[in-house]
């Protein structure tokens, strides 16, 4: 099954849905934590200040900071670990405890891990890293510096090559598909995108360099891992810091066969996920090579209907930091209006860029669409976001309120929210120029753009949530003007309905 295949197998229609009612399985629900039962923790110092830059500029990097940043230390690395896929909250129930982490994730299922693979830095021997949100530490699978192996898998990508850590972001498949089946492999994507979101904002507020880089040799960086190649995929790399001397030769990779604690008594296989993983997978260091780059730059295809300027993003003098610990998915909103400068300043700053392998400033993989429902100064209507001119031009006007219900499955939340943002991608022109990988590219893109305005969302005042959605129909909404694209991921923003206390 190839890439397109497989996005075609996993969409939701009311008709898949009718047909295959899916009914979780609570016996074998997967733990959302990794673990590493003949590993030494090492603890993370938790004592960590908030860098002082204020939190939209440093959503809206691109990360083309000058200069090599500050030191990455052990002290460096837990903040931007905790911030990023930390334990913020727990809660405890009757039935157990959940666990609140930084950044959003599909079902609570928190099935991506955060490895680290570093030079000697100071607090931290050379190694490669596991980070264990549950006690807050790492520990470490390889001792001694393996970043030539990243290197050497990314064809000498330079922002790896000269980085002193490189962040790999890995999925347990069956940790998320435990609820969503095949449709989790998307959400490897979608929920390490959410997790790069918040440690590209942490790392630029702290003036750290950072880059994702989504091309490298699987097998190789997923050995380096000692990762279960049938079970487990590395998803995306983060290369952190700048400036570091060339990786010396690295020891050699010996398969470790760590045990872990398996995530349920019993798994469900899923194929399609291995088929499409296989399918977008890079086999040697020339691929990768042919692979990096970015799709040719399209010009905007402005429709006919009126334009609406977004003015230019708000000020808020919050930390990052402050934002993150005060994020948290909106699980009701109220159909107040939001101003325009709150709707205008989470469009412009989700979207100005990412630093990454396979997307530039003015050639995105991905379009933005709109639902306004009620935000001042802009007439309740359909629109697609010019990314380069700070725009929005309008498709249809009218109020849409029950389609984008229907739209996000049928859900209350799109049809309350204030506005909702449709990244949608023409997954054609991206494969033709990147391959299957340029599937995985392409909801990642989206993802990260959909973490910043999760977090833009809260730093103006404003709820918002991630959704899923019914493919084709949305497909269907925005055309003709979306006709051929396929659908990345769905936010909703809006004012949060407050809950009732208890008595
Ligand atoms: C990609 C994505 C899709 C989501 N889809 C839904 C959804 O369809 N309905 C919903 O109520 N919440 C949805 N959520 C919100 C998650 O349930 C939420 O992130 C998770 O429970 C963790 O809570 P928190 O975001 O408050 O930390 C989604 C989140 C993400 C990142």
């Amino acid at each position: 099954m190839d890439v397109l295949g497989y996005h075609e197998a996993t969409k939701h229609s009311v008709a898949s849905i009718q047909r295959a009612p899916h009914h979780l399985d609570w016996e074998i629900m997967p733990r959302p934590f990794k673990l590493y039962p003949d590993l030494a923790p090492i603890p993370l110092p938790q004592d960590f200040t908030s860098a002082p830059r204020a939190v939209l500029p440093t959503l809206a990097d691109t990360g083309d900071a000058a200069g090599d940043g500050p030191h990455l230390d052990r002290r460096t690395l837990a903040r931007l670990l905790y911030f990023s896929a930390g334990v913020l909250r727990r809660k405890t129930y009757p039935g157990g405890e959940i666990y609140f982490r930084a950044a959003a994730c599909t079902g609570a299922l928190y099935h991506v891990d955060v490895y680290l693979v570093c030079a000697a830095l100071p607090g931290l021997d050379p190694g490669v890293y596991h980070f264990g949100p549950h006690d807050f530490a790492l520990r470490r699978l390889r001792a001694g510096d393996h970043r030539a192996v990243v290197a050497a898998a990314t064809a000498m990508e330079p922002a790896v090559a000269g980085a002193p850590v490189v962040a790999l972001l890995a999925t347990t498949f069956w940790r998320n598909a435990w609820k969503y089946q095949a449709r989790a492999y998307r959400h490897a994507f979608w929920d390490a995108g959410t997790i790069i979101a918040n440690l590209l904002a942490v790392a630029a507020a702290g003036a750290l360099p950072a880059r994702v880089v989504a091309g490298f040799v699987d097998d190789d960086v997923n050995r380096l891992l000692d990762l279960d190649r049938e079970r487990e995929a590395t998803v995306a790399a983060v290369a952190l810091g700048r400036g570091a001397p060339s990786p010396p030769p690295a020891p050699a990779v010996v398969p470790l066969g760590l045990a872990t604690v398996p995530p349920s008594d019993r798994e469900v296989d899923y194929p399609a996920i291995r088929a499409a993983h296989a399918a977008s997978s890079l086999a040697a260091a020339s691929d990768v090579a042919a692979w990096r780059g970015t799709l040719a730059p399209r010009p905007f295809v402005a429709p006919e209907g009126d334009v609406v300027l977004l003015e230019p993003p708000m000020t808020v003098a919050e930390p990052v930091e402050t934002v993150i610990l005060s994020r948290g998915s909106t699980r009701a909103f109220v159909r107040d209006a939001l101003p325009l400068a709150a709707a205008a300043t989470i469009l412009q700053v989700a979207t100005r860029g990412i630093p990454a392998d396979f997307t530039a400033p003015g050639a995105p993989l991905t379009d933005v669409y709109v639902i306004v429902h009620a935000v001042d100064g802009i007439d309740p209507g359909t629109y697609v976001l010019d990314r380069g001119g700070g725009a929005l031009h309008r498709l249809r006007a009218g109020t849409f309120r029950r389609e984008a219900g229907f739209l996000g499955l049928g859900q209350a939340l799109p049809a309350d929210a204030a506005f909702d943002v449709f990244w949608l991608s023409d997954l054609g022109a991206v494969v033709e120029r990147f391959g299957e990988r340029g599937y995985r590219a392409a909801q990642l893109e989206a993802a990260i753009e959909a973490g910043k305005s999760y977090l833009a969302a809260y730093a103006v005042g404003i709820g918002a949530t991630g959704l899923t959605f019914f493919d084709d129909d949305v497909t269907r909404f925005f055309s003709p003007h979306a006709a051929g694209k396929s659908v990345m991921f769905l936010m909703a923003f809006g004012r949060p309905e407050r809950r009732r206390r208890q008595s």
